[in-house]
């Protein structure tokens, strides 16, 4: 039935009219790509089949595809249409390293069976059709519905590639990078293509970013797709044919990893294992940033630093849009508005506030310029098929680009941060990298780039300029600021623009489904690899009234990146403009984040070190439940915190979902039972925020700024549980790069209860030793009268439970056991 099927599919060319609609919108799109027959080819039948280390070849006698193992989880899949690969190239994937050595390939009447340990590739000898399955449970995850295919692109050479699956009836999906609209990808089709989308839409698409990764989850199990291809790309999942998902792309090969899971937070760490993670930021970039277009002149920045700190409303930096500069020339300042950067810099230093500033990639065509000099003396910027200059209108007015994609201008562009560097400028914000330009949206897809040396146009090259723009940067602030980690923050990006930067979700607007929508880009960016990431809190473009923007605050201070920002032409919008009892509540959570800073910097050490994404959707929680498949407006912050924000304008209360197992109010220290919806209380004070049973909560004392003062106390909070739960806390010098040494202290720890005594053991790793002294316990929900307390085997007898009930004793010692003995 099965091979009738497939034979059908390759006579009648059903499938191949599939993307009809797609061709004619491009052309329409794209008026120098004239109509043209399609005519899709497709892999036909396996006709030779040859191993060269991890790699097999299968040929069909004139295309080829090359099936590598990666890992035991990881199986990468190329296509080359007339047997000649492309050059293996990736910015996203730096080295396909091979990590595993036992696999091999097997034959049966139908099938190639390539096997790793865990994941089994399948290709079926008379179809071509390539299938993924679980060795363990012989689960089908992925699977080919017609063989990978091909059209010949005549303007440029090269061909449209296309692949298309299986979509399974209960299937869904997620990631994909930054996508506007629900949390479940189902039903719909996406392009990426970076795009300057000023205030986007709900549904809007495409948006700033590509990062062409997907999970699907079906029966319980995830697996994910990476297709790397740096061209225009689409992805549809079941909308023009419910039971298809295609992802296909303008050029470039057909190139794409299966990652297996099962569980979603494995494929996660395993695309993360390609792409990479983010380094450590340094610390204080985790602390509250206020940012506006723009402060000046340096007055009205230094009456907002200060009225920070009058307030007594922390905050780690301000940021200098484009109106420092002398006529939007970056790297120059405006002398006017700044006649002595130097000393506003140092004098916002002495307060605590760290000074960001931002540069764009459009350089001014200026001759009396000395950027615009060197980039044209040393023929830095790109240019057109015919060789004439890429010029473009943007801030400053005519512009040239550099390329990126040139390693020698990145290494140009780096070094000239040296003078911002020297002046004391803390971090670096690189905007309108998709490039964007006036008029046109774009470059035209003629712009030559080098590619790294594998040369191309714009259309390879316009997804990853952002990406390179930001890399040359983080890398030139690496070198200029010795070992200090750099800061960075981009709009536009590819896989794998997490080594280099912090992202943030671009031009919002002040609505509540704006509110909405940038809670689900977060936990989408978060899972899709790309997990430092936040919205403008407030809204970029609109007026937002007091509620919406405290409820902003309490969503923010959840966001990976907790920045407010706001267009030029809008009224204040710092944290008091709103007045009481907003700048109370704004100040509480602000004040929520520094006290939770070391539980936040651990989390970011985890992601760090293991993959782990920051924002963890109620998805990926509970993969296995398809209700929460569609639940997308609450989500964990590491494993220890579940944040519900508050969504809707007048809201008092709202219906939360706590997963399985047991979880504290925050507020309350009231115990609920996971696996169960509540309506919780959530006055404008207060938004529902939970802990998990069993936790150890580190909070620090609250600080104006990170650094601010010594810690000299550390609150360990520890939330009862009746059974065994893991936790851990990262310290280090926190700006750095020591941690790569293994200067830092990880401390993990193990709760344990059983209704009459509670466990609580630590064990250590690393080499750093902090300089506080005074460690406060703080022991939460015990459901037991207590009669001892003993640590590190000694009794501890000036213990006390306090006004609410919690056992609470202090001591300048790091116990490595404490028992908790009851009546
Ligand atoms: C872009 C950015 C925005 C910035 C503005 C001026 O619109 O997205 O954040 O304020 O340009 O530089």
């Amino acid at each position: 039935m099965e091979e009738e099927l497939n034979k059908e599919e390759k006579e009648t060319p059903v499938i191949a009219t599939e993307h009809i609609e797609d061709d004619i919108i491009q052309h329409l799109n794209n008026p120098v790509t004239s109509l043209k027959p399609i005519v899709k080819q497709y892999l036909t039948s396996i006709v030779e089949v040859k191993k060269e280390d991890n790699r097999f070849y299968f040929s069909d006698g004139n295309a080829r595809v090359e099936v590598r193992v990666v890992s035991d989880e990881i199986i990468r899949v190329r296509m080359a249409p007339h047997s000649v690969f492309l050059d293996d190239f990736s910015y996203a994937v730096p080295q396909v390293d091979q990590r595993v050595s036992t696999f091999r390939l097997e034959e049966t009447d139908e099938d190639y069976l390539i096997a790793t340990n865990t994941v089994t590739c399948k290709l079926n000898k008379e179809t071509f059709h390539i299938s993924f399955l679980d060795n363990h449970s012989s689960m089908v995850m992925s699977e080919d519905s017609s063989p990978m295919h091909w059209e010949e692109n005549v303007e440029f050479g090269g061909y449209y590639v296309f692949a298309t699956k299986n979509c399974l009836p209960e299937e869904n999906f997620f990631g994909l990078g930054d996508k506007s609209g629900n949390m479940n990808l189902r039903g719909r089709k996406f392009q990426n293509w970076n795009t300057d989308a000023y205030s986007f839409g709900w549904d809007q698409d495409p948006l700033y970013r590509t990062i062409p990764f997907y999970i699907g989850v079906h029966q319980g199990a995830s697996y994910g797709i990476f297709f790397d291809n740096t061209f225009r790309s689409y992805f549809d999942f079941g909308k023009e044919d419910h039971l298809k998902t295609s992802f296909w792309a303008d050029g470039g090969e057909l190139q794409y990893y299966y990652i297996h899971g099962p569980h979603m937070m494995d494929v996660v760490k395993r695309y993360q294992s390609l792409t990479g993670t983010h380094k450590l930021p340094p610390k204080w970039a985790l602390g509250y940033h206020q940012c506006r277009w723009s402060y000046y002149p340096e007055s009205k920045v230094r009456e907002i630093a200060e009225g920070f700190r009058e307030r007594q409303i922390p905050c780690d930096a301000i940021y200098l849009d484009i109106d420092y500069m002398d006529g939007y020339r970056c790297f120059t300042w405006n002398k006017k508005y700044f006649p002595d950067p130097k000393k506003m810099i140092k004098d916002l230093a002495s307060i605590g506030m760290k000074t960001v500033v931002m540069i764009d990639p459009g350089i001014k065509v200026d001759d009396n310029y000395w950027v615009f000099k060197e980039g044209k003396e040393n023929n830095y910027f790109c240019r057109r098929s015919d060789d004439y200059f890429m010029e473009g209108h943007v801030w400053p007015g005519r512009c040239q680009f550099p390329d990126f994609t040139n390693p020698t201008v990145r290494q140009w562009w780096g070094g000239l941060y040296k003078e911002l560097v020297d002046l004391g400028v803390a971090g670096f914000w690189n905007d309108m990298n998709e490039p964007a330009v006036f008029g046109a949206g774009t470059f035209p897809n003629d712009v030559r780039h080098n590619f790294d040396g594998y040369r191309g146009s714009h259309r390879k090259a316009h997804n990853i300029y952002g990406m390179q723009m930001v890399r040359s940067t983080y890398d030139g602030l690496k070198k200029l600021m010795r070992n200090k980690r750099p800061f960075t923050i981009t709009r536009a990006g590819y896989s794998g623009v997490q080594r280099y930067a912090c992202i943030w979700t671009g031009d919002n607007v002040a609505t509540w489904e704006h509110l909405k929508l940038g809670n689900i880009q977060c936990q989408r960016m978060s899972i899709s690899g790309a997990p430092f990431i936040g919205t403008d809190i407030g809204g970029f473009s609109g007026e937002p009234d007091g509620e919406l923007f405290t409820r902003w605050i309490q969503l923010g201070t959840f966001s990976p990146f907790m920045r407010a920002h706001s267009a030029g032409d809008t009224s204040e919008r710092e944290p008091w403009s709103f007045g009481e009892p907003f700048t109370s509540i704004n100040r509480k959570f602000i004040e929520l984040r520094y006290r939770l800073m070391p539980y936040i910097y651990s989390v970011f050490w985890e992601h760090h070190r293991y993959g782990f994404p920051i924002l963890r959707p109620l998805a990926m929680l509970e993969q296995e439940n398809i209700g929460n498949h569609f639940r997308q407006d609450e989500f964990t912050f590491g494993d220890k915190l579940l944040v519900c924000p508050v969504l809707e304008q007048g809201a008092t209360s709202r219906v939360v979902y706590l997963p399985k197992g047991q979880w504290y109010n925050f507020w309350t220290h009231e115990l609920l039972d996971g696996g169960n919806e509540y309506d919780i209380e959530a006055p404008l004070e207060d938004m529902p925020l939970f802990v998990r049973a069993g936790s150890v909560l580190p909070e620090y004392p609250v600080m104006q700024y990170v650094g601010e003062k010594p810690i000299d106390e550390v609150w360990l909070n520890i939330y009862y549980a009746d059974y065994e739960v893991n936790s851990f806390m990262f310290e280090d010098h926190g700006d750095t790069f020591a941690y790569e040494q293994d200067i830092y202290l990880e401390k993990k720890f193990v709760v344990k209860g059983d209704g009459r005594n509670l466990f609580i053991e630590q064990m250590i790793e690393g080499l750093y030793t902090p300089n506080y002294e005074l460690y406060d316990y703080n022991v939460i929900g015990l459901p037991f009268e207590v009669a001892k307390v003993f640590a590190d085997d000694k009794e501890i007898t000036d213990f006390y439970l306090d006004e609410r009930k919690r056992l609470r004793f202090k001591s300048n010692k790091n116990f490595m056991h404490i028992k908790i003995i009851g009546a």
